[in-house]
């Protein structure tokens, strides 16, 4: 692949105007401060394509499309990036020269290059005499040396740049320094992005290093796991943890175990278990299921005990019926994760708990106990279920689960097969890639996201007083989803004007530059701002209190079924309560 040198880049970034060239292909009306035309991207009949030349943006309201100028070159003439800088370049008279060709293959190669120097630094830290606490800390959690060995954990100690100065020596070029995603630019420099952190190398099923997962060893960072992020040799949504060497047993087996994270994923490996492999953070996705069924048309999903672990096991299970993979599940008891439960009772009980694995429907109907709902919540659950089972392609499996649950809950089937038919009209069937982007979209509906989205608005907005206003009440730490965080570092920081296409260069990924844009193009009301943003904080400070105080409740509900004294428990759930009052702004 040729490359264009970062400052002709620039040059043509600079001269392209949004409104000039969008306008070339689409006819835009102005409307308050924007422009609006109807979208050459999706089919519609009233205009909600709209571009915002002071921002030099454009995003579409309908399917969501968004981003810069080059974004929009490359979306409508179906081009990468490199040929619509050329386009754009001709378009303004810049001239676009190559930099001195420089094979896509060789960026490649030294990204597993550093990779591989990088995974060899960890592991030897690891074994180091600086590393010894870390390496008891490990066994203390069973792992021996064989395992550590094998997967090659490492260890970042808690230092700035000791990766970058070993990675400087390389003599590699910023670039290739840069999309390996090792290392952090910031305005003060660039850092190790791993520190302090227990390493685990994330293989590829070739065996090669592409990634990285880092597990804090400070209990107060608020972020326990960090991983690398998209990388041109890392693509999350197919790639399990461990499957290099889980590939082989799963193919014996003839099924595949899944788990969530690392530490489940390594000492299962170590009890012998070793057709598991882990989804290491990310929801499992189409693209993963189509990689399993590479080795088996089975498989078991063993998440965490906890509710979050029993709903993403659920949706996971639906998810690889529709790929056509014959899910089980297994229950984890007392909130524990496999790592735990193996340690407290040993790998028998994990085996004769795979043995019992339930079928997701039956699982999905005994967990949520919908035999015994109340008549709406029970029709509720069982359209949503139908729904589930609409999207299974193989028609055979499709009248199974249709049978199963026309029993189990007591219905006629014929009466599932109308309410199935009549949500296939409403929702005819897309193909695969298509649903996939749409899966892809981040949904932020919740009172908890929409205040964040409302505040990262403001703050990414182009009323500078509006800005500064909530720049003094607000702490990152308040921003749970991760893309609007991101979002809201990026521009917290800038005190001046906001340079909008530079910021969508931050998000790779489709679905972020969909949701990115669409909060970049909202003009800000500032009529009561103060009172909005003071709503929003309160909202976003009370949540975890209140999500405690949800907590205890359980805890209280449980420790009365077991005959045992809450007051304890009663006693925690006032004192929380009193802080909840006591929010202060
Ligand atoms: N994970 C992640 N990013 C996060 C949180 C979790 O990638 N912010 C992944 C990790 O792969 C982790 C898994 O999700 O292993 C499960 O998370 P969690 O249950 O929180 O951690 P454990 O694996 O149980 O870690 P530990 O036992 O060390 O606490
Ligand atoms: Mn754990």
């Amino acid at each position: 692949m040729p490359r264009i040198a970062q400052e002709i880049v620039e040059r043509v970034r600079e001269a392209s105007d949004i409104l000039d060239v969008v306008s070339r292909y689409v006819d835009l009306k102005k409307r308050g401060q924007n422009y609006f035309g109807l979208c050459p991207f999706h089919n519609e009949k009233t205009p909600s394509f709209s571009v915002a030349p002071v921002k030099e943006i454009f995003h579409c309201f309908g399917c969501g499309i968004g981003g810069s100028a080059i974004n929009f070159i490359m979306e409508y003439e179906k081009i990468g990036f490199v040929e619509a800088i050329q386009r754009l370049g001709e378009q303004y008279g810049i001239e676009v020269q190559f930099a001195p060709e420089k094979g896509g293959r060789e960026l490649f190669s030294n990204l597993y290059e550093l990779h591989e120097m990088a995974t060899t630094f960890y592991h030897k830290n690891l074994f180091s005499e600086k590393g010894k606490p870390v390496l008891s800390y490990l066994s203390d959690r069973g792992l021996e040396k064989e395992i550590l060995e094998q997967f090659k954990i490492g260890l970042a100690y808690d230092t700035w740049d000791d990766l970058l100065t070993l990675a400087k020596k390389k003599k590699m070029s910023n670039e290739v320094l840069e999309k390996t995603g090792l290392f952090l630019k910031t305005e003060k420099g660039t850092f190790d992005r791993f520190r302090n952190r227990i390493m685990f190398p994330i293989f590829n099923t070739s065996g090669r290093v592409v990634a990285f997962g880092g597990r804090s060893l400070d209990p107060k960072d608020p972020a326990k796991y960090l991983n690398s992020p998209e990388t041109p040799l890392y693509k999350k949504r197919d790639l399990f943890y461990g499957l290099q060497s889980a590939r082989q047993p799963i193919r014996e087996h003839g099924y595949a175990i899944f788990v969530e994270g690392y530490m489940d994923f390594l000492q299962l490996f170590q009890a012998g278990i070793q057709n598991v492999t882990a989804l290491s953070g990310t929801a499992l996705t189409e693209h993963h299921g189509l990689q399993i069924r590479k080795f088996t048309n089975r498989a078991v999903l063993a998440y965490d005990g906890d509710d979050a672990g029993i709903d993403a096991s659920i949706r996971a299970g639906y998810l690889l019926l529709r790929v056509g993979i014959e899910p089980q599940i297994v229950r984890i008891p007392d909130k524990m994760d496999p790592d735990d439960w193996v340690r407290k009772s040993g790998v028998n009980e994990f085996r004769k708990a795979v043995d019992r694995a339930v079928p997701v429907l039956a699982f999905h109907i005994q967990t949520k106990d919908a035999t015994s709902l109340p008549p709406v919540q029970r029709s509720e659950f069982i359209r949503d279920v139908v729904f589930q089972i609409a999207g299974v392609n193989d028609g055979i499996i499709r009248d199974d689960l249709l049978k199963s649950l026309a029993q189990e809950m007591r219905v006629e089937e014929g009466e599932l097969l109308k309410k199935m038919s009549r949500q296939k009209q409403r929702s005819p069937k897309e193909p695969f890639l298509e649903s996939q982007e749409k899966s892809d979209e981040i949904k932020l509906t919740s009172k908890v996201q929409k205040a964040q989205i409302e505040l990262v608005r403001i703050l990414a907005g182009q009323d500078i007083d509006a800005r500064q206003i909530v720049r003094k009440k607000v702490h990152l730490e308040l921003f749970l989803e991760p893309v609007l965080k991101k979002l809201a570092k990026l521009v917290m920081p800038i005190y001046d004007e906001i340079d909008y296409p530079a910021i969508i260069d931050q998000f790779d990924l489709n679905a972020e530059r969909k949701l990115i844009t669409n909060i970049l193009m909202a003009e800000i009301d500032v009529s009561n701002l103060t009172s909005l943003v003071e709503d929003c904080i309160l909202t976003l400070k009370a949540h975890p209190i209140k999500e405690n105080i949800k907590e205890m409740r359980i805890q209280i509900r449980e420790l009365e079924t077991a005959d045992k004294d809450p007051t304890e428990a009663i006693i925690e759930v006032a004192k929380l309560q009193e802080e909840l009052k006591s929010i202060s702004i």
